[in-house]
């Protein structure tokens, strides 16, 4: 093996001319790093005889430990110039992909995106939620029996509490409300809670809601927005049907099932005019504003479109399963 003789004198050289710490830690991984002459070296010992063998590893342990004084003394110099450009540690990282979207981040993205370029905002919501935004604007008086539908996680599991894990998303129907001004288009993503758990069934899921309020929108406007995104989502010609329902909030309601193959008319989301009571109790004039709703599971849209059948699989933390998701 040639070790060669000027790899002292070129280090120090280019060291010389160093400007940037970053710079010399590019230079001393050049020299000493792992894919440096130095480092790989000692790995291609074990093919020499053992003469010879020894020898070299003598004079590689010399020229490594100089090399490592010469960096050493270097970056004490460095550390000392005032004209040089320090690391700035508090700079972020450079972005790099590590494994792939889940599933359900990517459907809710599909989904967002049809409506994104109509113009709906995003809004966030809060998972923790108190009883007055999950039910009691939503016109679920307390002992509605339409509460029982949402087996609720209190957090306080002695007696009523205050503060709850939202049951649905329509919560953020209600700070919207307050906070915006009108028209308001909007929608909001996330997570909700429920004390339900099977196959179709989870105690967590997620969920989108879609909100209208503006002058003249009608029952007619909804049915066309929502046929119009179940065709973009599936790509195809879908037969869907609004039937009858009923959800406090919304009046008239409807459920929407959509014929999916051999599989019959399946639901998918849940929508109406949103009742004048939650309106009047958001201080919205009814005479001149009127609004819309929809709410969607979005496993429930994942498992259709993907032919997903067991819904825990989602959360199974399973590479198996989610390895079929590539980004
Ligand atoms: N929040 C309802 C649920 O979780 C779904 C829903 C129905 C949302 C009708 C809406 C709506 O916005 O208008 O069961």
């Amino acid at each position: 093996m040639q070790i060669p003789q000027d790899l002292i004198e070129t280090a120090a050289l280019k060291l010389k001319s160093v400007q940037s710490e970053a710079e010399f830690f590019q230079l001393r991984a050049q020299y000493l790093g792992k894919k440096s002459f130095v480092v790989s070296s000692f790995s291609m010992l074990r093919d020499l005889k053992s003469e010879e063998k020894v020898i070299v590893a003598k004079e590689l342990n010399i020229l490594k430990n100089d090399l490592t004084k010469l960096f050493e003394n270097a970056l004490q110099e460095i550390e000392g110039r005032s004209d040089i450009v320090k690391l700035d540690v508090t700079l972020p990282a450079d972005p790099f992909l590590v494994g792939s979207e889940h599933p359900i981040t990517k459907i809710s993205q599909k989904i967002l995106n049809y409506f994104i370029p109509l113009n709906y905002q995003i809004f966030s919501g809060n998972e923790i939620e108190t009883d007055f935004y999950n039910f009691e604007a939503l016109n679920f008086p307390e002992n509605h029996p339409a509460r029982q539908m949402h087996d609720t996680f209190y957090l306080n599991s002695n007696s009523k509490s205050e503060y709850l894990l939202r049951t649905h998303t329509s919560n953020t129907q209600i700070h919207a409300m307050l906070s915006e001004d009108l028209p308001l288009y909007m929608l909001s993503p996330g997570r909700v809670f429920r004390c339900d758990s099977d196959n179709t069934h989870l105690p967590m899921f997620t969920q989108i809601e879609g909100l209208v309020v503006d002058e003249a929108v009608t029952f007619g406007d909804l049915k066309g927005i929502l046929i119009d995104f179940i065709e973009d989502f599936f790509n195809e010609k879908t037969d869907v049907r609004f039937r009858p329902s009923y959800f406090p909030f919304t009046e008239p309601s409807a459920e929407v099932d959509i014929k999916f193959g051999s599989k019959g008319w399946l639901e998918i989301l849940g929508c109406g005019m949103v009742h004048p009571n939650v309106l009047n109790g958001c201080n919205i004039d009814t005479k001149k504003f009127r609004g819309f709703a929809f709410g969607m599971g979005v496993e429930r849209l994942a498992m259709l479109y993907y032919g997903v059948t067991d819904i825990r699989e989602f959360y199974s933390s399973n590479l198996d399963f989610l390895k079929q998701f590539p980004s």
